[in-house]
């Protein structure tokens, strides 16, 4: 055994009780109330960093939540390896649902359940105890280590991208890591090659001005609720597919070895039914789950909001109704013409007698890997040499926004090494990580970082 990973068994209770403390903190980024908490767990993400052997690390604001960084040079010769990932979580509400409160870790099991304890504070704090467990033992980090651990993931990147421009030579890289994603089982350790992109919408509908009563005025105003519905519903078709024109057009169609590659994952949609509990599955006719899933793009209601929605009844003919819409994109959908072809077609579909206003949230690139590069290679040894199994090269439905800008912005490749079990519960109530996959995930990461510095040499 590596003296890295016999420090790693060795210390791993206390590991724990850290990642306890880690979580601990509400650092609910969308919610203003917290920012304080947001800062406090920054600054916790500094202090951990240095006391893990970073020689630099820097709590720095950016107009909203602040951006650690943190530095570890080896020398002027050695590759630099930039890592990314964030301290800040989502809601934690509906908390009744949780069985035990989402701010206060529990053990059940054998995986940890609390807000950010996958997502992704959990592996944040693997990368800080991989570094800490190679400069504790000797083992030495043969790059130069960059990291960025960022608090506004879960509303956007707002500011990181911006940040980055501006720090591009302090950050300057020859690849970027990344653990904020998923496997396929505790036994399969996964690569993601692929993200989707995401365009986030709001669309208002205004009728008369206020809320009318339905039979004095039922009929003859035209009713935004209704309006809105006949929206959303001429946004898809009756196969499943989002009627805005060309949102098709860019899409990459599915290659003979892309098909060959899902094939070989041992996915079986039944699991997939019985995991997210709905009646059946469904879908854009004509593509497997998998296929809909990492090669397909969507359009999908988040929320809607209009009229009496309170026990009992209300005749009453709503004055506004509003729906959030967003649609995941997959190489080589445009954001931005997207959200343009979106706005003329809900424009289009909005019947006379309603006034309709659409706001832009966040929006984000779809990005694939090129597994060509050398990276795969150190990623597959040291996944190996942490689970005892070779990974799967996966696609993940969800969105790393930033990914792609970092690519772009250091001209460097990407490498997505998560770690996120089906069921984890991301954004929902009981969220966990698994504590096997925790050690075993640590292991890989220190062993990663000693291959990276062979690889990119
Ligand atoms: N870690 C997730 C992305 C993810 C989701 C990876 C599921 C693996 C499985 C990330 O924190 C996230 O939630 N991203 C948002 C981005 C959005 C807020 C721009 C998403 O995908 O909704
Ligand atoms: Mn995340
Ligand atoms: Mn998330």
């Amino acid at each position: 055994m590596s003296d890295f990973a016999a420090y790693i068994d060795r210390e791993l209770s206390r590991f724990h009780e850290e990642l306890e403390a880690f979580l601990r903190i509400p650092s609910i980024s969308t919610d203003p109330e917290h920012a304080g908490d947001v800062r406090a767990c920054a600054e916790w993400v500094a202090d951990h960093l240095l006391a893990a052997g970073l020689h630099e690390a820097e709590v720095i604001d950016t107009g909203g939540h602040p951006i650690v960084v943190g530095e570890r040079i080896h020398s002027e010769e050695a590759p630099t390896v930039l890592v990314y990932g964030h301290y800040d979580v989502q809601p934690s509400e509906p908390d009744e649902l949780w069985t035990s409160p989402p701010f206060d870790p529990e053990v059940r099991d054998g995986r940890l359940y609390a807000r950010g304890s996958i997502d992704d504070k959990g592996q944040v704090h693997m990368h800080i105890k991989a570094l800490e467990a190679r400069l504790a033992s000797g083992a030495d980090v043969p790059v130069n280590l960059k990291l960025v651990i960022e608090g506004e993931e879960e509303v956007g990147s707002r500011h990181l991208a911006a940040f980055l421009h501006e720090h591009a030579e302090r950050l300057a890289c020859d690849a970027i890591l990344v653990s904020d994603t998923g496997m396929f089982s505790p036994e399969l350790p996964c690569i993601t090659t692929g993200l989707r992109g995401i365009v986030y919408t709001e669309i208002n509908v205004h009728g008369p001005k206020s809320d009318l009563h339905s039979g004095t005025y039922g009929g003859a105003v035209v009713n935004p609720a209704n309006a809105l519905a006949a929206i959303l519903a001429g946004l898809r078709d009756e196969h499943g597919q989002a009627t805005v024109p060309g949102y098709y057009d860019a899409v990459r169609p599915i290659s003979a070895r892309e098909r060959a590659d899902l094939e070989r994952l041992p996915m079986d949609e039944e699991t997939l039914r019985a995991e997210v509990g709905a009646p059946a599955l469904g879908g854009e006719a004509g593509f497997s789950a998998l296929e809909r899933l990492w090669y397909r793009p969507t359009l999908d209601v988040n929320g809607l909001l209009s009229g009496f929605t309170r026990e009992g009844s209300k005749t009453v003919l709503p004055s506004q109704a509003m729906a959030k819409v967003s649609m995941r994109l997959v190489p080589d959908q445009d954001p931005a013409q997207v959200i343009e072809a979106f706005e003329a077609r809900v424009r289009e579909l909005a019947p006379e007698g309603v006034t309709i206003e659409i706001k832009r949230s966040h929006g984000g690139a779809p990005w694939v890997a090129d597994t060509e590069h050398p990276i795969f290679d150190a990623a597959s040894a040291a996944l190996e040499s942490g689970f005892g199994a070779p990974p799967a090269y996966i696609r993940e439905g969800g969105s790393i926004p930033i990914v792609q800008e970092f690519e772009e912005t250091f001209g460097a490749p990407a490498l997505l090494v998560g770690f996120a079990l089906p069921g984890c519960n991301m954004h929902a109530p009981d969220e966990w990580i698994d504590l096997g996959v925790y050690r075993k995930g640590i292991a890989a990461l220190a062993d990663l970082y000693g291959r990276l510095g062979e690889q990119l040499t």
